[in-house]
């Protein structure tokens, strides 16, 4: 499966897939990584490894909805199977989604539909929850509010900074991105309502 990962920053879950699909029986290639900002590690990671990389800044267009479609017309130049919000810090319009809505899937930092947002360790600290984690999911017009494909519970330790505890969160997301992803592109998936089979028949 063709893989196009967005990225807005550190990129280590971006790195984690750029690992996995070094295993051809991993069933995936990335084959662009996409920023909305330029000097980012997560471009240099996908550089380095030898991915092409593209960065459409919102201020470099004259609408919100200029800069969707224009993000969407690059990605579809790749011709994705799937594409993987890891850590992209912009939310995709209906044009993108209108182009690959239902192959589109996000990470998120915390149990949905706890603490939505840009800020779920930190609102996971505060509100004084016992466990936390991640989710998985197959973005829809919501923030953060799509069908879950995966989740993975991470414990809040007494002594948590905001930083110790996304830390511990970003362990548990690698590998649940990784596992998740790459079944997706060896077995296939299917959205129905709020549900997610793997497979490629929707029976
Ligand atoms: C991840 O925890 C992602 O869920 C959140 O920000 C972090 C990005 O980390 N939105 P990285 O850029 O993949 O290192």
């Amino acid at each position: 499966a063709r893989l196009v990962v967005l990225v807005s920053g550190a990129g280590t879950n971006l790195q984690a897939l750029l690992d996995a699909c070094a295993d051809p029986a991993y069933g995936a290639r990335v084959v662009a990584v996409g920023a909305d900002r330029d000097d980012i590690e997560g471009l240099e990671r996908a550089e380095r490894a030898g991915v092409p990389t593209f960065v459409k800044k919102v201020g470099q267009f004259s609408s919100r909805d200029h800069w969707d479609r224009a993000l969407a017309d690059t990605v579809a130049g790749f011709d994705p199977d799937l594409v993987v919000l890891a850590g992209f810090m912009k939310l995709v319009g209906e044009e993108f989604l209108g182009r690959f809505g239902g192959s589109v899937v996000n990470t998120h930092p915390a149990l949905s539909p706890s603490f939505p947002g840009m800020h779920g360790p930190g609102d996971a600290l505060e509100y004084g929850v016992k466990v936390t984690g991640c989710t998985l999911f197959v973005v829809d017009a919501g923030v953060d509010t799509g069908p879950i494909l995966a989740q993975s519970v991470v414990a809040v330790e007494d002594d948590d900074t905001v930083e110790a505890l996304h830390e511990r969160i970003k362990v548990a997301e690698r590998a649940m991105l990784v596992d998740t992803v790459g079944r997706m592109a060896r077995e296939g998936f299917v959205v129905d309502g709020r549900r997610v089979r793997f497979g490629r028949t929707s029976s």
